[in-house]
């Protein structure tokens, strides 16, 4: 075994993987959530439709994209390997063990929070991702003599029905708890902790995980209540909300 995949497979190395592409996962969070910010524009689409076309075919950001993939995927059979380590490491709880006193609920439940948000994110992508990469449907835009795929469309005709709105926020909850402990404990395994900026950096994950997931709640509720108010008017994305991944 090389010194590279012994490091792979050290305890701490596996740490290291978990901490890095969870740091990569982050940042894509903050991107993801910014450029979603379009989607509030009121301007039928336009901006959003203009940005998802660029985000989708600019090959830097599409190269990007294919790292992202990879740092999922590792980070999901990461954390499965680290689980059944610390299981058989620990089979039987101590007996006078009392976890909540030493730990917080969210880092105890690390594979219960991430796995709804696999569960989340295999909804998600399947909605829009596989749709505007591979469905056959999407119905195209015109802005200035060039043609983009509707995707603002397809975002509207989602969140204009209140179950599906509601999958978000619950999820975002989930996805908010996982990083209050992801966030801080990514740092320490990184070894960029010190005793003079711990408060700090475990009060900025705190506020980060109330935040990000706060601020992509807000996007499906704000479509949700213009749909309902007629400030979006969804008549024109009647066929869309009755296509099938709907579920109507
Ligand atoms: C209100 C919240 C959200 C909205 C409106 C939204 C919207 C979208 C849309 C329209 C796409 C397809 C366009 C594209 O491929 O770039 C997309 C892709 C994606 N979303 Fe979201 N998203 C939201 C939240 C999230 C969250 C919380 C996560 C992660 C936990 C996430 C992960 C992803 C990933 C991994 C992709 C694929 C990106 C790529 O291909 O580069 N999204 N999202």
């Amino acid at each position: 075994m090389s010194w590279f995949t012994k490091s792979l497979s050290s305890s701490l190395g596996r740490k290291l993987i978990m901490s890095l592409t969870g740091l990569f996962l982050i940042t894509f969070l903050v991107v993801h959530m910014i450029g979603n910010m379009q989607l509030l524009k009121l301007d039928g689409g336009e901006a959003f439709n203009v940005y998802a076309k660029f985000m989708t075919t600019n090959p830097l950001i599409k190269t990007t994209s294919y790292l992202l993939y990879a740092g999922i995927i590792i980070h999901i059979i990461y954390s499965i390997i680290l689980t059944r380590l610390n299981r058989s490491a620990r089979p039987v709880k101590y007996a006078y063990e009392k976890a909540s006193t030493n730990s917080t609920w969210a880092s105890r439940n690390m594979g219960l929070l991430g796995s709804v948000i696999l569960v989340f994110l295999v909804i998600h992508m399947r909605s829009f991702w596989f749709e505007m990469k591979f469905g056959g449907s999407m119905p195209m835009v015109d802005y200035d003599g060039v043609e983009y795929k509707n995707l603002y469309a397809l975002v509207v005709a989602a969140f204009s029905q209140w179950w599906y709105t509601l999958i978000y926020v619950v999820s975002m909850v989930f996805l908010g708890y996982h990083l209050s402990h992801g966030f801080a404990s990514a740092f320490q395994t990184l070894g960029l902790n010190h005793v003079k900026y711990n408060s700090f950096i475990k009060k900025f994950g705190i506020a980060f995980a109330v935040i990000i997931p706060l601020l992509f709640a807000i996007q499906p509720i704000v479509i949700f209540i213009w749909s309902q108010s007629g400030k979006i008017d969804v008549s024109v994305y009647e066929q869309m909300i009755q296509m099938a991944q709907l579920g109507q």
